[in-house]
């Protein structure tokens, strides 16, 4: 394929974010631009993601952002080969909002729309930062998601599990209200947890020893609730020791369950002499004792970890871009104008 370029928009949760990206002949790709406005101010007041709020904050944002995407790149509509744009899963008006803004500029300007699903950007952002070629499993896990995927191919996505109740970073966040700490929790916790002790409360560990792959954290949020009722009023020491017992079991769940997918990646691939790889994205993965775990899995398994920078793990419209990048590379269709936005997908 030859030299390309897109312009990735991303609106699907409270991250407005428009970026350029190139795909060199080579297959390497590279950012020329990558803005996003997180809308954490207008949410924190209620404790999580306001989807009117988000929606028209949306609105405002995205078409300054394009244009300083562009200006950063410095390159032209002109010289753009394609638009890219979330089409789902999220918020179905900060779809809607990033969706009909890529179909003005695809029908302006006559170059194609890629309708791009929010989780093949995740999955495939390891391609762009590392080189990695298929097959390898990725872990996404945010305030969102919780799915540990195959992934074969472009276009080609097996989830081998996924959560049955909250996601990961939902059940930081819920632990971090109910302890009076503020949002988003992840980052919250995982700083009280530092001064606390990990085994004075034994949380739940839930799915650990089943063999199917998937996730369940809602019994573990109500095990901290109980455990803060007990000893009510918390004092600062106890909100510490809480939180580093939850990020323990945390641990401990990720460990019992990623192990299993590790093997079941061996098993499947043991006839291919491949570089097995796990990707971590998703808010969460900025957790150290997360990360630490995972690592040493990794190491265990003879498996390469693979972290990409924070930055490029959270939501942002790179990974939007890059994936409008695979597909075109790939020569998939263009999508048609008449593309409907998918809240779920
Ligand atoms: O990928 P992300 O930025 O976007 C959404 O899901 O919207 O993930 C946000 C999630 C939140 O639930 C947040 O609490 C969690 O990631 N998170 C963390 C940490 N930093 C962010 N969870 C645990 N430890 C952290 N250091
Ligand atoms: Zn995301």
């Amino acid at each position: 394929a030859s030299f390309l370029r897109i312009l990735g928009i991303e609106t699907s949760c409270d991250e407005t974010a428009a970026s350029v990206v190139a795909r060199h002949e080579d297959g390497r790709g590279e950012i020329l631009s990558d803005v996003v406005l997180s809308q954490l101010d207008e949410h924190s007041a209620y404790g999580g993601v306001v989807p009117e709020i988000a929606a028209r904050a949306h609105v405002e944002a995205l078409d300054g952002l394009v244009e300083e995407a562009l200006r950063r790149a410095d390159v032209s509509l002109d010289e753009i080969d394609a638009i890219a744009a979330t089409s789902g899963p999220g918020l179905i008006g900060g779809l809607i909002v990033g969706l009909m803004t890529a179909k003005a500029i695809a029908r302006a300007s006559g170059k194609p729309l890629l309708a791009i699903n929010h989780l093949e950007g995740h999955a495939l952002t390891a391609r762009m930062t590392d080189g990695l070629s298929f097959p390898y499993l990725m872990l996404l896990v945010s305030g969102g998601h919780t799915q540990l995927v195959l992934v074969r191919g472009v276009g080609e996505y097996e989830r081998w599990g996924t959560t049955i109740d909250d996601a990961l970073g939902e059940a930081f966040d819920k632990t971090a209200k109910l302890l009076g700490l503020p949002y988003p929790g992840g980052p919250a916790v995982e700083k009280a947890a530092q001064s606390g002790d990990p085994e004075r409360f034994s949380f739940p560990r839930p799915m650990v020893g089943e063999a199917r792959l998937d996730f369940s954290f809602s019994g573990l949020k109500t095990a901290v609730r109980q455990a803060a009722t007990e000893i009510a009023p918390l004092s600062e020491q106890d909100v510490a020791d809480i939180c580093a017992s939850f990020q323990r079991a945390v641990s401990r769940t990720l460990r019992d369950r990623i192990g299993r997918g590790l093997q079941r990646f061996k098993q499947e691939f043991a006839h291919l002499d491949i570089d097995r790889a796990l990707v971590v994205a998703g808010g969460v993965a900025a957790n150290q004792e997360i990360r630490r775990t995972l690592q040493a899995l990794c190491i265990e398994h003879g498996f390469r970890f693979i972290a990409p920078p924070l930055r490029l793990c959270t939501d942002n419209a790179a990974m939007i871009a890059w994936a409008g990048l695979e597909r075109l590379a790939e020569e998939f269709p263009a999508d048609d104008l008449n593309v409907a936005p998918r809240s779920r997908w």
